[in-house]
C-alpha cells in the first residue's frame, strides 16, 4: 500500500526574532550589570532609542509589559468617571474592548470606514452627535496608520480624550508633529518584536510618568514628586518591561528598518501574485490620510462575499495553507462582550466580517509556498 506524502502545512505567521546570537551581547550587559527588571538599564537604553525616533523627551514614553496592560493603564491614568463610555471601533482585536471594561468603563462599539476599515473622526463625530461619549480609541488596524492632525482637532473640537491603539503600528504611526497617545504592541508577531512588550507614547502632560507609576505597583519613585519616594501613590499593576524583553527589543530595532522594507516589498509582490491568480477579485486595505503602511504584519485579503471567502478557505485547508479571519466575530458578537457593550449599527464592520480573510504573512515564505498559496487562490477563481 502507498501513503500519499502531505506537505506541510504552510504557518500563517512565522514570528521574526533576533536569534540567540544576536542577544547574546545584550543579555551578556544585562547579567553584567546584575540588574534583570524595574527600569534597568536595558529599558532605559531603548526607551532612550525610542524617545529619539519619536522626538520626545524620555517622561513622555514608557515601556510595559504588553500593549493591553498599556491601554488598561492609560485609561486608568486618565481619571474618567468609572462607566465611562469609551468610543472604539467594532472591527478591532478583543484586548482593545476587555481592557476599557476591566478599568471599569463601557466601550461603545462604532462602525469603521469601508476602505480603510477603521473608525475616523467623522465617525466618531457623529456618534458624538447622539450620545454622550467620554473618551475615544480609533485603532490603527493591521499597523494603518491613523491621521493624527485629524485626531487633535477632534480632541479640540470636543474636549475628548483620544487614545490610539497603535498596536501593531509601530514604525508606521507617529505622532505627525501633533499632539497625541499611542499605545504599541512588542509582541512576537509585531513589526518591533521584544517577546512581549508595549510602549506608551503620550504628550499628554504627565500621562507617560503616570503610567510608569502605574505599571510599578503604584508606588512612587519620583523625588520631586509629594508623595515620598517608595511609597504607593497609586492602585497600579505590575506591568514593568523586564531587561531580558528590552534587550530583545534592542536587538530588534537594531534590524528594524532593514525587515521593515523587506516586509513592505513582500506584502507589495503576494499582492500582486495573488491579484494575478485571483482575477483581481480581492481588494485590499486602503491607505488613508494617515500614509502610509511602513511594516507590514499581516496579509489580509477582502473577496466580493461570504460565499468566495469560504471557498478559499476551503481551497486553502485542502492545499494545507493557514488562514485566519482577523478580528471575527465582532466584538458585538462576543458572548462575554456583548452584555457589556453598547453597540451601534456597524454595516461596513459586519461586510468586512463576512469577507475578510488573512493569508499566510512572513518573511521567510519560500517560493514553493507562494506558489501554493497562488495555487489554492486560483482554482477558486
Ligand atoms: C489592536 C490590538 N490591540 C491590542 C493588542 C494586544 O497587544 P499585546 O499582545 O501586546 O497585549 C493587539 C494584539 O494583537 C491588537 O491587535
Amino acid at each position: 500500500m502507498t501513503t500519499v506524502q502531505q506537505p506541510p502545512w504552510v504557518p500563517l505567521l512565522v514570528p521574526d526574532m533576533p536569534s540567540p546570537q544576536e542577544l547574546l551581547p545584550w543579555l551578556e550587559r544585562m547579567h553584567a550589570a546584575r540588574h534583570y527588571s524595574n527600569f534597568g538599564p536595558l529599558v532605559q537604553e531603548l526607551e532612550s532609542a525610542l524617545a529619539q525616533r519619536f522626538v520626545l523627551g524620555s517622561e513622555q514614553l514608557t515601556t510595559v509589559a504588553n500593549a493591553t496592560q498599556g491601554l488598561e493603564l492609560v485609561l486608568q491614568a486618565l481619571d474618567l468617571q468609572p462607566g465611562s463610555r469609551i468610543l472604539l471601533p467594532a472591527f478591532t482585536f478583543v484586548a482593545t474592548a476587555t481592557a476599557v471594561v476591566r478599568i471599569g468603563h463601557q466601550p461603545v462599539l462604532a462602525d469603521v470606514n469601508a476602505q480603510t476599515w477603521m473608525l475616523t473622526p467623522d465617525i466618531a463625530r457623529s456618534v458624538c452627535e447622539h450620545m454622550r461619549i467620554d473618551a475615544v480609541i480609533p485603532v490603527a488596524t493591521f499597523g494603518m496608520p491613523h491621521d493624527m492632525r485629524a485626531w487633535q482637532q477632534f480632541e479640540r473640537d470636543t474636549g475628548l480624550p483620544v487614545v490610539i491603539d497603535a498596536a501593531a503600528a509601530y514604525g508606521s504611526q507617529w505622532l505627525q508633529g501633533v499632539e497625541g497617545t499611542l499605545i504599541f504592541s512588542l509582541h512576537t508577531t509585531k513589526s518591533l518584536p521584544a517577546g512581549e512588550g508595549g510602549l506608551v507614547v503620550s504628550t499628554r502632560p504627565g500621562l507617560a510618568a503616570k503610567v510608569r507609576q502605574l505599571s510599578n505597583f503604584g508606588i512612587n519613585l519620583d523625588p520631586d514628586a509629594d508623595a515620598p519616594v517608595g511609597t504607593l501613590a497609586g492602585l497600579g499593576s505590575n506591568a514593568k518591561m523586564s531587561e531580558y524583553h528590552a534587550a530583545i527589543g534592542l536587538a530588534s530595532l537594531q534590524k528594524w528598518e532593514h525587515h521593515a522594507h523587506k516586509r513592505k516589498a513582500l506584502q507589495a509582490d503576494l499582492i500582486h501574485e495573488i491579484d494575478q491568480a485571483s482575477g483581481h477579485c480581492m481588494t485590499w486595505q486602503t491607505q488613508g490620510a494617515g500614509g502610509p503602511l511602513m511594516a507590514p504584519t499581516v496579509l489580509c485579503a477582502r473577496l466580493p462575499n461570504a460565499l468566495a471567502r469560504a471557498a478559499v478557505e476551503q481551497a486553502c485547508q485542502q492545499a494545507r495553507i493557514m488562514t485566519r479571519r482577523w478580528y471575527q466575530p465582532l466584538l458585538q458578537h462576543i458572548d462575554v462582550l456583548q452584555q457589556r457593550c453598547v453597540s451601534l449599527d456597524t454595516p461596513n464592520a459586519e461586510a468586512l466580517a463576512q469577507t475578510l480573510l488573512g493569508l499566510p504573512f512572513f518573511l521567510s515564505i519560500t517560493a514553493e509556498q507562494r506558489q501554493r498559496v497562488c495555487s489554492a487562490v486560483a482554482s477558486t477563481a
